[in-house]
């Protein structure tokens, strides 16, 4: 299971929450409005949607993000709660989540989740990552695995990027509405310059890497940059091949 170091994040990893932005004008928040960030994570686009709503909730999994996000943000409320056991009975005008979802395996149980906790006709807005999400990175992670025999590690791939209509049809099974949907590619320069993917795959990816020791572990990820250097390197910095899926939908009313 992956645990989150809370400071880590913010400090090295602070593009999410900048692309998130651009998902608040799918949620045209209203100061009459009681919203959910689902994966709130450090909290930061939670401030951002509760300048424009009503009222708003953050929660996560995690108890050092929620512990970040008290910290940085006191006058929210926010909460450790799982997204697949939120527990909520139409309660939201809206659910928001970025970045998110992809760590959501059993995603009939989340969309179950979140359509529980909205009010009849309540929005849906989330954006994460979609079929083929950093497919280059994965493929590398997975390369180096199988050249230093670890191949086993394999499975302990954390994430899910469904299509379009993998996760579409998982929304309408719970009885939402899709009203938009996009897919597209969004190359995120990370952080850190030489150092930018190594601090990723620390941060995202210490699951792959599972009773393999430190000293195996730098040899690992030296072989990945060499990999991966002439697809996701240019101008002194890592590009991870992000390939996002943003869908808007509605609880019926
Ligand atoms: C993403 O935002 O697509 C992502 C972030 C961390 C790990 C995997 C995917």
């Amino acid at each position: 299971m992956t645990t989150w170091n809370a400071q880590f994040y913010d400090s090295h990893h602070s593009f999410n929450t900048a692309y998130g932005k651009s998902l608040i004008s799918w949620l045209t928040p209203l100061k009459t409005e009681i919203i959910c960030d689902v994966g709130c994570g450090t909290g930061d686009l939670t401030q951002d949607i509760a300048e424009l709503a009503g009222q708003v909730v953050g929660v996560d999994s995690s108890v050092s993000m929620i512990e970040e996000a008290k910290q940085k943000y006191p006058a929210l409320e926010f909460q450790v709660r799982d997204i697949r056991e939120l527990n909520y009975q139409d309660e939201f005008d809206a659910i928001f989540s970025n970045a998110a979802l992809h760590w959501v395996k059993d995603a009939e149980k989340a969309a179950k989740s979140m359509y529980a906790s909205l009010k009849p006709g309540g929005r849906l807005v989330v954006e994460f990552g979609g079929e083929n999400n950093i497919r280059q990175i994965v493929q590398g992670i997975n390369d180096a695995l199988d050249r230093f025999g670890y191949s086993q590690n394999k499975a302990n791939n954390p994430w899910y990027f469904p299509s379009v209509a993998q996760y579409c049809n998982i929304l309408e099974r719970q009885g939402f509405v899709v009203r938009d949907v996009a897919y597209f590619n969004r190359p995120t320069e990370l952080e850190d310059g030489e150092a930018g993917l190594r601090n990723w795959i620390t941060m995202f990816g210490e699951v792959f890497f599972e009773e393999v020791p430190t000293e195996i572990y730098e040899q690992m990820i030296l072989s990945i940059e060499d990999q991966m250097k002439p697809v996701l390197f240019s101008n002194g910095s890592w590009f991870a091949d992000y390939r996002r899926l943003r869908i808007r939908g509605e609880k019926s009313s």
